[in-house]
């Protein structure tokens, strides 16, 4: 298939040229990202899965863009619940718009995606496996808030095992000689694979399995995460894990003045909200990162860069 542009599906693909370059458009939409690059395309959101963020910051930047959008958020009104496959789908589809995003629960369906499909593909979220445009945001937002991506304590807390985002980060990172520490209940750890890929790639990492203040004291960022009730076969097991890990304000007290505080969001109980005024939380800012970072990986997708 020609998928004529280049889908983005796993941060696997990229190299550390490709990322540091999607970084520096990002801040080129950040300085002005209102423009006609889009004028004439169409853009299709295809959500099998909810979402807020990702799904409305893609379509706000299509729309800064000056490009239309199509697509659904809801796959229950859509014929894929009358049996249709996602292959006929996404040929459907590609005949009406100039590229897809698409958020599926499967892990393999991006890249099945973009293995058919006639128009490029962007991986919003593919089950528990990859979610590459928040890991470009993250980037985007460690950058501005520490000058660099280079030797940084980058501390994963939470739910590691079903976290998308942070398979993600550890993919993207592998350039940039990062120490890792894997903050988790046992029973959410990271995963042996993503371990295996640490080792095989020269990336340091600690594991923890408590979660308190003298733990995080050197941690340049901190990437809270969601315990996700949505990937848990045994609601018994989510139950005894949701809320063991909880970032307090006061657990901020002795933390590196450079540290922030990142997290993908939707939060539910793990960030404390008295945290949310303390200088060094930069998760709500990170969300606004995505409508820069994603106006990037939308033209580079369609090669309009
Ligand atoms: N971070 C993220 O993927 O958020 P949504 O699920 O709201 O898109």
């Amino acid at each position: 298939m020609d998928n004529s542009g280049r889908s983005l599906i796993s941060l696997e693909d990229f190299d550390s040229n490709d990322i540091l370059e999607l970084l520096r458009q990002a801040a080129m939409f950040e300085a002005e990202s209102y423009r006609n690059t889009l004028e004439g395309k169409i853009v299709a959101t295809l959500f099998f899965e909810p979402s807020t963020r990702t799904r409305l910051s893609f379509e706000t930047a299509v729309n800064r863009l000056g490009g239309r959008v199509i697509g659904f958020s809801d796959a229950a009104t859509t014929s894929s619940s009358k049996g249709e496959t996602l292959k006929d789908t996404i040929m459907m589809v590609s005949n009406y718009a100039d590229l897809i995003v698409m958020r599926h629960y499967l892990e393999g369906a991006a890249k099945y995606a973009g293995e058919i499909s006639p128009v490029p593909i962007i991986n919003a979220g593919d089950g528990a496996n990859q979610h590459p445009s928040q890991t470009m945001l993250d980037l985007y937002s460690i950058q501005k808030t520490q000058g660099h991506l280079d030797n940084l304590n980058i501390f994963l807390v939470g739910d590691l095992k079903y976290g998308r985002t942070v398979h993600s980060m550890l993919t993207a990172m592998r350039f940039f000689n990062p120490t890792f520490h894997f903050v988790s209940p046992e029973e959410l750890m990271m995963p042996a694979e993503y371990k295996d890929f640490c080792k095989a790639n020269d990336i340091k990492y600690v594991e923890h399995f408590d979660f308190n203040e003298e733990i995080i004291a050197d941690a340049d960022i901190l990437y809270m995460t969601r315990v996700q009730r949505e990937r848990f076969t045994d609601l018994m097991e989510y139950e005894r894990v949701k809320n063991l890990f909880i970032l307090r304000n006061d657990m901020l007290r002795n933390t590196k003045p450079n540290l922030r505080i990142l997290h993908p969001l939707p939060r539910v109980n793990e960030i404390a909200q008295d945290v949310d005024s303390n200088p060094k939380a930069y998760y709500f800012q990170q969300a606004k990162n995505g409508i820069y970072v994603r106006e990037a990986l939308i033209c580079n997708a369609l090669n309009l860069l």
